[in-house]
This record gives structure tokens, sequence and C-alpha cells, in this order.
């Protein structure tokens, strides 16, 4: 998603998709998705929810080399009639919207350089591939996704976009959910980043706290770190649930006159999982 206005680069179809032009990847640039991949499929069992293990495996996401979107969306399409389509990068939010809810996700497709493995501004194909479309193949997972393209459509014409964006940033992109095993990984954001799928975990510095829509969708959210606050789910079922069948409409206006939540803050009526130190954070402020 992006806030600024965009204009659409030259060769871009009116919906912002070009093609993938998968040929034209270098063998660097499958080498540097190997890379990642090994990197992530040696650090997140354990971590991840299984669910995100099952994706990658129904997907065969494992094959060497960055996939092909056309491969990648005919299995796709079989699990759960999404399918994955090319665009130059960042797109703006009605287009972004519009994808979702015709079960098309949108993924770059440039490949970061050798020497950006752990941080890029733009989302790149390992982000967008690696981090979320294993969960699009979760019948669950992927009926969130949808049914947030078509709220993502109504907010924007009430334009009420950035309550809902964080909806999708703590839960999407920087998503815990509890296990009986303790909490697990989903967002993508953390599982495409090596450094913040062990961060997001096990790091006594960022606060996690449970899912409270109300509560989320007043905090802000930093974009250029480390998250210091993460939100917990319970199952994709209860965030399907507590999403689809709720009409944001009155939500929004109720949020309306309402303060913001700095993004550290804990307050009274939160499930706390973790109470973080934020001593990373003063660190980095430092
Ligand atoms: N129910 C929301 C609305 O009324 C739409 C939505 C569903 C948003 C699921 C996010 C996730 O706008
Ligand atoms: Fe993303």
């Amino acid at each position: 998603m992006a806030q600024d206005i965009l204009t659409r680069p030259d060769g871009t179809a009116a919906d912002w998709t070009i093609p993938q032009d998968w040929d034209a990847y270098t063998a660097e640039d499958h080498a540097t998705w190997d890379t990642l991949f090994d990197r992530q499929a040696r650090l997140l069992p354990g971590r991840v929810t299984p669910e995100f293990i099952d994706g990658l495996d129904m997907l065969r996401l494992s094959k060497p080399g960055i996939p092909d979107f056309d491969e990648l969306s005919e299995r796709l399409m079989k699990a759960t009639g999404w399918q994955v389509v090319a665009v130059p990068g960042l797109v703006p939010d009605d287009v972004f919207f519009d994808h979702l809810a015709n079960r098309r996700f949108v993924s770059g497709n440039f490949i970061r350089r050798p020497d950006q493995l752990d941080y890029l501004q733009e989302p790149d194909v390992f982000h967008d591939v690696f981090g979320h479309v294993p969960l699009l193949a979760h019948p669950v997972f992927a009926d969130y996704m949808q049914a947030y393209g078509e709220g993502g459509r109504r907010a924007a014409q009430a334009g009420v976009i950035e309550k809902l964006a964080r909806l999708y940033w703590y839960t999407v992109e920087f998503g815990l959910v509890r296990s009986e095993g303790g909490l697990k990984l989903y967002g993508a954001g953390i599982v495409s980043s090596y450094t913040e799928s062990v961060f997001a975990l096990d790091d006594p510095s960022p606060n996690r706290i449970g899912f409270d829509l109300r509560r989320l969708m007043r905090t802000k959210y930093r974009i250029d770190d480390f998250q210091q606050n993460y939100f917990v789910i319970d199952s994709f079922e209860d965030l399907l649930d507590q999403t689809l069948n709720t009409d944001f409409g009155p939500l929004y206006a109720e949020l309306e006159g309402q303060e913001d939540i700095e993004i550290e803050a804990i307050l009274p009526t939160d499930h706390v999982y973790t109470r973080g130190t934020q001593r990373y954070a003063r660190e980095q402020a430092a």
C-alpha cells in the first residue's frame, strides 16, 4: 500500500500489472532468492505458525530460484482461488484493494541486490512471495485477505484508510498468533526478515499484547525499524470472525473522536503477553 500519489509507470496495464518476465532474472537474482530462502527455511520451523510451512510445501516454494508466478498461481488457484500478479513496486491504495478483493495478490517482480539481504525499503519478490503467499494457500487467511480488500474499497470511499491500514500492518505484516507451544509468527514483514524473525519472538524489548480491534485501530506504527509492539491473535478463525462479521462503518465513526495511542503504550485494558523493556528502541534513538 502507498499513501502518497503515485503515477503509473510506462508499460503497466490500467490495473498496474506487468508481465513478471521470469526469463529476465539473472543467475545472481535466483541465487539471492535461494540464499534468503535457505536462511528462513532453517530459522522458521518452530517459530512460524504451522500453516505457513504447510503453504510453503503445498506451493513447492522450496524449488530453487525465484518462483514463476504463472506456475505458482496455478497451485494457489487450486488451493484457494488466489493468483499472484506482478507489479513494478508500490501501487495506489484503490488499485491494491481492488486486486485483493478479486483474490489477486500483487507482488514486486524485482529482487533485492546481494548487498541488501537484510533490509530494503520497497517490498521485493522475496518479501511479497515468501512472506505473503504461503498463507494465501490457507482457506481462512485467504478469505481474510479478500475481505480486507473489500473493506479497503469501502474505507477508501469513506476517506478512513488510515485506521484500516493499521489493521493490515498489525496482522498481515507484523502479526503473532497464540499456540499451545507459545507465540508464533505469521506476519509477512516478520517472516521474510531474518533478524525480525528472532527479535519479534525472543527480544525482551517489544510489547506483545492481545488483538483488540478498536484498540489496534487507534495504535500508531513505525515503518522504519523493528516493531515496538506486536498484536497477538488467538487464531485465523478468530481474526476472520472479528473482522468479517463486524461492520466497520460505525467503528470508524466511533474512533474518529478518539486520540491515537502511542506505539509503546500499554493500557489497563490490554491483555499483556509481554511487557517490553523498549530497550532496543531507546538505544536506536540515542
Ligand atoms: N467488515 C469490514 C468492513 O465492514 C471489512 C473487513 C473484513 C476488513 C475483514 C478487514 C478484514 O469494512
Ligand atoms: Fe508486505
